[in-house]
This record gives structure tokens, sequence and C-alpha cells, in this order.
């Protein structure tokens, strides 16, 4: 990379780290000035470096890098930066299936995620996209601006009604069940889950608010835990993917699975692409012009698979599902603090779903990294919660 596409804050700073792209906010510079840091932005107008471009920002010195899910931190990596005396590293996602965590690991590299602040903007974004493709919003945003709108008509843009009906999540975790709940207090849905884990606090919620309902005099919504995700895509009338992605988890929803859709299903997908077989799911969307889909994720990002982006029940956005100024501020903050917590020796925080502590402008941060995820490979130290300090 130029010199010149790298922009530097606190030069003097004793441990040089490197942020593959420029984050929103200013919080993160500080917290990484804060803790010593000379921090190296790289400004160069290329949407996604190569491995090439991260070799040569990393050069021969440099202590931790903040990186992102569009980058392939693999072994040619960590073992330069370990080379380069690097100890720390941090995604600015909460996935992390572009890390190879073991190899990190044996180069002894801590491996930073930003969990707890994505988990309402993305599952908000499923929401949008799953009321943009049950009611066609898109393609009724686009004939309208085409100026082919004559007047109102029964038949135009019919869509799907939401209340009543019932959603279905594969992958039941912190997003899938944000959303979950979003659709089943926002519209009534009843739910059903497929999960490799129970999901408890879920399946409270449901119970509680239909208890809620039943006592208004309204019909009550009600939860089923599923056996497979086949049940769950028999049975839904929206089904919106969140799991991880994992070797279970890729192409999970091929041309079979599709098959078992409802005919005027919706599907979400706002985890990762590569968990919907898109070739497939271009012939479902071809020949079911009434089952619509909802994408904020591709297969082979940033490109979407032949025909994908002619296709009128597709609504498409690019990745923007945790897109909001608090989420994407706060997980630059977050990455920011893994990299200083590790390289100033600090323990690893108790529970990084609990990170708002972190967050506060007005306070300095617990002295702990956020979350890194191969802190038990590491043997790093885990601090005790606040209130057994
Ligand atoms: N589109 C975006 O911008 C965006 C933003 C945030 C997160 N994500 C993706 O969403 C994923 C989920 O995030 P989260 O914070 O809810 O994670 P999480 O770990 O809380 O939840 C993932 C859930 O998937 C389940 N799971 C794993 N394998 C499964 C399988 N084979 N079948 C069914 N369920 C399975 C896990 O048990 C877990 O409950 C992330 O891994 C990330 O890839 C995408």
């Amino acid at each position: 990379m130029a010199a010149s596409s790298v922009q530097v804050f606190n030069a003097a700073g004793k441990f040089r780290v490197v942020s593959t792209k420029p984050m929103p906010g200013e919080q993160w510079i500080r917290a990484l000035v804060n803790a010593g840091c000379r921090v190296e932005v790289c400004t160069a107008q290329k949407t996604i470096l190569s491995v090439e471009d991260i070799l040569s920002l990393i050069g021969s010195k440099c202590d931790g890098v903040i990186g992102q899910l569009t980058e392939d931190w693999g072994e040619t990596l960590f073992s330069a930066l370990k080379k380069a005396g690097g100890t720390a590293f941090s995604n600015m996602a909460v996935g992390y299936n572009n890390v190879d965590v073991d190899a990190a690991s044996k180069h002894g590299i801590a491996v930073g995620n930003t969990p707890g602040v994505l988990t309402e903007t993305t599952a908000e974004l499923a929401a949008a996209l799953t009321l943009s493709a049950a009611r066609r919003v898109v393609e009724a945003d686009d004939f309208m601006r085409a100026g082919k709108y004559d007047g109102w008509l029964p038949t135009l843009f019919v869509g799907n009604l939401l209340k009543g009906q019932t959603v279905g999540i594969i992958g039941a975790g912190r997003i899938g069940s944000a959303y979950a709940r979003m659709m089943i207090e926002g519209f009534k849905m009843n739910v059903i889950y497929y999960d490799l884990y129970q999901a408890k606090y879920l399946e409270n919620f449901v119970t509680a608010y239909g208890n809620f309902l039943k006592s208004q005099g309204d019909t009550p919504v009600t939860w089923k835990r599923a056996a497979s995700a086949e049940e769950v895509l028999k049975e839904a009338d929206v089904v919106s993917l969140h799991p991880v992605l994992d070797k279970t988890t890729y192409h999970l929803i091929n041309k079979e699975r599709l098959a078992l859709m409802k005919k005027e299903a919706v599907l979400v997908n706002a985890s990762r692409g590569p968990v919907i077989d898109e070739v497939a799911l271009v012939e479902h969307l071809k020949a079911n012009p009434m089952f619509r889909v909802g994408l904020d994720v591709f297969e082979d990002e940033p490109y979407m698979k032949p025909g994908l982006g002619e296709l009128p029940n597709a609504v498409v956005v690019p990745h923007i599902a945790s897109a909001s100024k608090w989420t994407r501020e706060g997980m630059a903050t977050l990455a920011a603090l893994n990299v200083a917590g590790k390289l100033q020796g600090h323990p690893i925080w108790h529970n990084s779903n609990l990170v708002l502590p972190f967050l506060d402008e007005n306070v300095p941060p617990p002295k702990a990294c956020p979350s890194i995820v191969n802190a038990k490979a590491l043997g790093l130290q885990v601090a005790p919660p606040p209130s057994k300090l």
C-alpha cells in the first residue's frame, strides 16, 4: 500500500496498530491512542483489500490489526503479523468465518470480535426485509418511479398479511431470537424455530406474551421448537436464517429444502450468503413468482448469482444489516478495545454480550478485552464480573 493511503494518529505511540479500513466515529481512535498506540488507518480507495495489500500494511513492525469480514485472515497474514511482533487482531464483526482462528492461536495472536452491539440492528434489518418482501415494497416503488401508476386497483401488488401467520427461525441465537420477538410482538406471529440449543428466553417470552394477549381477549401467540430445519421450512410462512456459517449450515437452504417451503413463503437471509445455495434459489424464484426473498448477504459477495438481480420477487441490499450509526460506531470501539486491551495485557471481559460499559464515552472503559474468541486456546485470563471485584 502506498504510504499516502495511510492516515496516522498519535505518531509517537508505542504500539503500532493498523486498521485496514476507516471506521465510523472517533471513539475507537481515542481508545487506541489512550492505550499508547500509534494508529494507522488505510484509506486506499479499494473496497476489498487482498492478502498482499494487508501484508504490505503489516510491514516489519506491527503490534495489532483491526480487520474486516471481507478479508482473508488465514495462515499467511497471521504468520506475517507474528513475525512483525503482533499479538492482537480483531475483526470488526460478530461473525468470524473469514478468520482461521486455529492459525491465529498457533501464532499466539488473540482474535477479537464484536458481539452485543449488532443484535437489534441486524434483527431490525431482517424485519425490514421481511416486510419489503411480504408487501412487495421494492416492486411497488419501482413501478411508481417508472410512472406506471395510473390508479388504484383491487389487484395491484397484493402480498402477504403477517398477522397470525407463522414465522420460522433457523438459528435462534442472539439475532434470531431478537428478530423472532420483533415479529411476534409487532405482528402477532406464531413462531417455530430450529437450533441446536433450546432458546429458553424466546420460549418464555412467547408464553408470557401469549398469556397477556389471552388475558386481553386476543388470540394468543404460540411457539414450537422443531426437531429439524425441514420442519420449519414446511410449516412457516416466513423463514428467517440466523445461524453461524460453518460446515453444518453451508447450503442449508438448497434445491430440495426450497421445494419443502410453501409456494408463497417469504425467505430472509441476514446471516451469511453461503447458507443458501444461490443458484438453486434463483431457479426456485423463477419457478415460483409468489415466493419472495429478502437478502442482505450473497454467496459470492459482492456479486449476485446470474439472474438474481433481475427477479422482481427478490429484495436485495448490500450487506447493511448492522449498518446503524450506533452499532457501527460500537463495533469499531469494541474492535479497538479488543486490540488495545490485549496489547496492554488486560484480561478478558466476563460476558461478551454485556458490552455497554465499553461504549460509554463519559467514563474510561473497563480494563478488559470485550470479546476474544480464542481466549481459552491462548490460556488468557477472564476478569471476574464487576460485582465480584
Ligand atoms: N448481515 C450482517 O450484517 C450480520 C450482522 C451480524 C451477524 N451476522 C451473522 O449472523 C450470525 C448469527 O449471529 P448471532 O449474534 O445471532 O450469533 P449466535 O451465536 O448468538 O447465534 C447463532 C445460532 O446459530 C445456531 N446454530 C449453529 N449451527 C446451527 C445449525 N446447523 N442449525 C441451526 N442452528 C445452528 C447456534 O446454536 C446459535 O444459537 C453471525 O454468525 C453472523 O454470521 C450477520
